[in-house]
C-alpha cells in the first residue's frame, strides 16, 4: 500500500528517517524544513521524493506526519497543527529526545481526534545537518514508540510497521518510563560530562598543564560535552524533574564515595571498583545504546615515520570509513596510541581484520 510520508525537519534524524523509509519503495517522503537550502539540498541529494513549500499544505497530502525539529520547536509546530486539515486517519509522530512534555503538547491534537505517537529513534552521530543523514543511522538501535495508554494500538502497530524497514528495535514505553530511563544513561551523563569538563577548566589558572594531560580516559568520559548546546539545553528544560532528582541520587553516590575515601580500608575501596567493573563489562554491547555510539579501536602501533598514513592506507584499500583519528599522549588507563573512530560496528570488526592481515599491530577495543 502506498503511503505519503511528511517529514518536517530534515537534519540528521529527519534526513536519516527518510533515507531509511524510502527503502520501502511503497513509501514516498515529502520534506519540509525551516531552512530553504536543506529542503534544496535533501531533494538534490536524494534524500527525499518532494520538497514541501508550505507545510500546512504537504500536511493534507501525508498518511505519516513526523517532527524531527528541535524539541521546543515541536511542541510550538504541535501547536499550530490544531489549525491544519488532515487526512481523517493520519498518524503523526516526532523524534524528539523527551517525551513527556511532547505527550503533554500531544492531548490538544488527540481532542481534535488526530493520532499523536511520540517518538525517539535512540541513535545519532557526532555530526549534524542533512548532510550527515544515513540510511542505516537508526540499525539495531532502540526506536522507543510513546502512545497514550490503552490507546491507539492499531495506529502503533502501523507506525511500528512503516518503521520496520529501518531496521531499528522498536519498544513501546510511556513517556514517563522514558524520560527517566533516558535522563538516567543518556542526559544525566550529557550534565555529568560537562561538569567534568568545567571542573578541568578551573585548573586553568593554578595549573595550565593538565588540560594537556586531559587525554585518554579524560575524553573518552567527556566526548559528550562536545554535543550540540542548543539540542541539550532543550533537553534539559524538558527534563528538568527527572534531572534534578539524577542530580540528587548522584549527590548521595557522592557522599557515599567521600565516606569510602575517608574511612575504607583497601579492600572495600578495591570492592567499589571491581562492582563498577564488573556492572559495566555486563553491559550489552551489541545494541545500540541511548547515547549516540561511536566505535573506537585502540591500535597499539610502534613509532616510525609514515605509520599512521600506513594504517590508513590498509584501511581505504579495503574501502573501510573512519569518522575520527587521534593520537594518544597520555595513556596511562588505555592500550593503544592510535585510535581509529568507526561509524558503524561491522566497519570496525572490518577495521580489525583488515589491520590484523596487513600488519602484526595487536588492537584493542574498551
Ligand atoms: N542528534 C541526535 O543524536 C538525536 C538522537 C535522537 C533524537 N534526536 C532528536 O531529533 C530531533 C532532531 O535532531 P537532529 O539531530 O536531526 O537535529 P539537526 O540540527 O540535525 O536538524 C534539525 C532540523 O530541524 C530544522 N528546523 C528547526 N526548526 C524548524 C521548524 N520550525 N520547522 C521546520 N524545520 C525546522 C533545522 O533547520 C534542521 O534542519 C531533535 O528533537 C532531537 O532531540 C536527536
Amino acid at each position: 500500500m502506498n503511503r505519503t510520508v511528511l517529514i518536517i525537519g530534515l537534519g540528521l534524524i529527519g534526513g536519516s528517517l527518510a533515507l531509511g523509509l524510502k527503502r520501502n519503495a511503497d513509501v514516498s517522503i515529502i520534506g519540509f524544513d525551516a531552512d530553504i537550502h536543506t529542503v534544496r539540498t535533501a531533494k538534490r541529494i536524494g534524500v527525499i521524493d518532494e520538497m514541501a513549500i508550505h507545510t500546512k499544505d504537504a500536511a493534507e497530502l501525508a498518511d505519516v506526519i513526523v517532527f524531527a525539529t528541535p524539541v521546543n520547536e515541536t511542541i510550538r509546530l504541535m501547536d499550530e497543527m490544531s489549525n491544519w486539515q488532515l487526512k481523517n486517519d493520519v498518524i503523526v509522530t516526532d523524534t524528539g529526545s523527551t517525551k513527556k512534555e511532547i505527550m503533554k503538547a500531544a492531548e490538544k491534537l488527540r481532542e481534535l481526534g488526530i493520532t499523536f505517537i511520540g517518538g525517539h529513534p535512540m541513535a545519532g552521530s557526532h555530526k549534524s545537518g542533512v548532510e550527515a543523514a544515513r540510511s542505516h543511522l537508526f540499525e539495531n538501535a532502540y526506536y522507543m514508540l510513546t502512545p497514550f495508554p490503552n490507546e491507539n494500538k492499531k495506529e502503533a502497530k502501523i507506525l511500528s510497521d512503516l518503521l520496520e524497514v529501518t531496521k531499528a528495535k522498536i519498544v513501546q514505553v510511556n513517556a514517563e518510563e522514558h524520560d527517566h530511563m533516558t535522563a538516567v544513561v543518556s542526559h544525566f551523563p550529557h550534565l555529568v560530562a560537562a561538569s567534568l569538563v568545567h571542573q578541568l577548566a578551573g585548573e586553568n589558572e593554578r595549573f595550565p598543564f593538565t588540560r594537556q594531560l586531559a587525554a585518554g580516559g579524560f575524553r573518552d568520559l567527556t566526548r559528550i560535552a562536545s554535543a550540540n548546546p542548543i539540542m541539550w539545553r532543550d533537553i534539559t528544560v524538558q527534563n528538568r524533574q527527572e534531572l534534578s532528582n539524577q542530580l540528587q541520587v548522584w549527590t548521595n553516590e557522592m557522599i557515599n564515595l567521600q565516606n569510602l575515601l575517608l574511612h575504607a580500608d583497601e579492600k572495600e575501596i578495591e570492592s567499589y571498583f571491581s562492582t563498577a567493573k564488573q556492572i559495566r563489562d555486563d553491559l550489552p554491547i551489541t545494541a545500540q545504546g541511548a547515547m549516540f555510539t561511536v566505535y573506537d579501536l585502540y591500535i597499539d602501533v610502534p613509532d616510525y615515520a609514515g605509520v599512521i598514513a600506513e594504517v590508513i592506507g590498509y584501511l581505504a584499500k579495503d574501502n573501510i570509513s573512519i569518522t575520527n583519528l587521534r593520537i594518544v599522549e597520555t595513556r596511562e588507563d588505555i592500550f593503544g596510541i592510535l585510535v581509529i573512530s568507526f561509524q558503524t560496528m561491522d566497519d570496525r570488526a572490518r577495521g580489525v581484520q583488515c589491520i590484523a592481515n596487513n600488519t602484526t599491530f595487536e588492537t584493542y577495543i574498551s
